[in-house]
């Protein structure tokens, strides 16, 4: 049964939100900021700037509560089947989980194999940096190419962009889309006798992973033989189709169906990133991931950083009809964030159609989008401030970091804060008034101008803060995120973690591009078979 009442009590705050400002609510509550700041795993959370009251906040607890936010959460770690359409336990916490734990995939102990895998990839990893494994040639390894797309992809990308040294002694590249252009980008000025390649696919039949894969063995085959192949390691949850790929198991890093590809930068996934950054580093990661699955388990919903994190955006997307969030690191080292964020949460919240088969009974995920502070504010801030929608922000941002210039990190600080400050308060026709008019503009003018230059305000806000950018930060951010798609999940009725809507376009490019490698027609739309007609090669 929906917790009708709760819902209800909740959506009631996002009504009387319309006719509030957040500043006045930061008035007539002198709890709220603290009630709204928590710590969890080394991150705070701010959500003081969100338009919910202090008893909105308490609506939407008792939501999460009645809604079986708790016990789905208890599902998960139990390793229960909670994907119902795949019939797959979810359990990439058992990934970052310390030595000893004993997690289990639908009653199969898995974290004996786990730890085996995670000392695999880390003995590679050292042999790799110290030369003890080498290329055909006998060259040390200086270069990693990365293929793999979607949840093979991202994860690592973004670990690798936050974390890398800037003096990485192994480099990474990465190759993701079906584009020729872009693995040919990607190899391009590297030694093969120096580059290792690591393919990563889950299914290992993606149609992109395995065109990059191809084009990348040929290109170690045509400048080092046969030989070549010892340059090639899979990582993969299919090892047959490895295998027919041509990848001997000896260079197979393997995890189970129980890691969502979205989920999985923690598994094998992440071997590119063991490899670079070190195992050291990547063991931080994970423990920071660890640390934020104990808080998640063990907070009280009122102060869950993911549970109020995941209530916030609730709030804005099914209290006050708003259909995207801008997330907007301030942190050059974060840039990635965003895309790795559209697939976590659009792939696993986009959804329609309940776990029961229904249709949803609200709007579910957002559009999610965003760039790093401060490039965005000269791109796209000019509508988040004026434009005719309200676009939530979340901020995240790094308290200190030394890289680079003195003073250069002052600076982003003050311009997120700025941020999100001026989307809150705004700026009133009055106050506009006031300054032309000590710059001598006449009325008329004023007329016509006032409005063009006033804000709003109460655009909403959350801020996550991080002290450094450190690997167990990072590890704590993504885990924070993943489970805030739980709950939202939970409370949307749905399956968080299938993708069903990604298997139409597959299908029909599949039938499509024999077609224009000139095999025989098939019945398309008119628009589509005229294009086929004009693209056929
Ligand atoms: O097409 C979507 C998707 O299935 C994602 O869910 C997944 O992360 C990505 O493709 C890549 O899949 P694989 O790891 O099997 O190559």
């Amino acid at each position: 049964m929906p917790p009708t009442a709760e819902w209800n009590a909740f959506l009631a705050d996002a009504q009387a939100a319309q006719g509030r400002s957040i500043l006045g609510l930061f008035e007539r509550e002198p709890r709220r900021l603290s009630a709204l700041t928590v710590r969890a795993a080394g991150l705070t959370l701010d959500l003081s700037k969100q338009p919910w009251s202090l008893g909105g906040l308490e609506a939407g607890v008792a939501l999460a509560r009645a809604g079986g936010v708790e016990a789905r959460r208890a599902a998960l770690f139990s390793g229960a089947a909670i994907n119902t359409s795949e019939d797959r336990a979810v359990l990439h916490p058992a990934l970052r989980a310390a030595e000893g734990a004993h997690f289990k995939a639908k009653g199969e102990p898995v974290s004996g194999e786990v730890q085996a895998v995670r000392a695999a990839m880390a003995k590679f990893a050292a042999d790799v940096r110290s030369g003890a494994y080498r290329g055909a040639g006998g060259h040390a390894f200086r270069n990693v190419v990365h293929i793999g797309i979607g949840g093979s992809d991202l994860g690592p990308r973004l670990v690798w962009e936050a974390l890398r040294p800037l003096d990485a002694p192994i480099a990474l590249r990465f190759a993701a889309n079906v584009d020729g252009s872009d693995i040919a980008a990607t190899l391009e000025g590297l030694d093969p006798a120096q580059t290792l390649v690591v393919a990563v696919s889950k299914t290992f039949t993606t149609q992109e992973t395995l065109a990059n894969a191809l084009a990348a063995r040929a290109w170690l085959r045509a400048a080092l033989g046969p030989a070549g192949d010892r340059h090639l390691v899979a990582v993969s949850a299919n090892p047959e189709a490895v295998a027919a790929f041509g990848v001997s198991p000896e260079r197979l890093f393997a995890f189970r169906d129980w890691v969502g590809g979205r989920f999985s930068v923690w598994s094998a996934v992440g071997l590119s990133c063991v490899i670079g950054l070190g195992a050291d580093v990547f063991e931080a990661f994970l423990a920071g991931a660890a640390a934020m699955d104990d808080h998640f388990l063990s907070a009280p919903l009122e102060s869950n950083a993911p549970v109020l994190l995941a209530l916030a955006q609730i709030f804005n997307r099914d209290g006050l009809g708003r259909a995207a969030r801008a997330v907007i690191p301030y942190s050059q080292r974060l840039r990635l964030l965003p895309s790795f964020l559209q697939q976590l949460e659009m792939e696993s919240n986009g959804k329609r159609v309940g776990m029961d088969g229904q249709p949803v009974a609200r709007p579910t995920a957002p559009v999610v989008f965003g760039e790093p502070g401060t490039n965005g504010q000269h791109a796209f801030f000019q509508m988040l401030h004026q434009g005719t929608d309200v676009v939530p922000l979340e901020f995240v941002g790094v308290a200190r970091n030394d890289e680079g210039p003195p003073g250069a990190h002052a600076k982003l600080l003050s311009n997120l804060l700025a941020q999100a400050e001026a989307l809150m308060i705004g700026r009133s026709e009055a106050d506009v008034r006031e300054e032309l008019k000590t710059k001598g503009l006449d009325e008329a003018a004023m007329e016509v101008l006032a409005p063009q230059r006033a804000f709003p305000g109460d655009r909403p806000s959350s801020l996550i803060m991080m002290d450094r950018l450190t690997p167990q930060a990072l590890g704590a951010l993504i885990a924070l995120y993943e489970h805030k798609v739980l709950v939202e999940g939970v409370l949307w009725g749905i399956n968080s973690f299938d993708q069903w809507g990604v298997e139409l376009g597959k299908l029909l490019a599949g039938r499509i591009l024999p077609e224009l490698e000139g095999g025989p027609r098939a019945p398309h739309d008119p628009s589509t078979s005229a294009w086929i007609e004009r693209l056929k090669v």
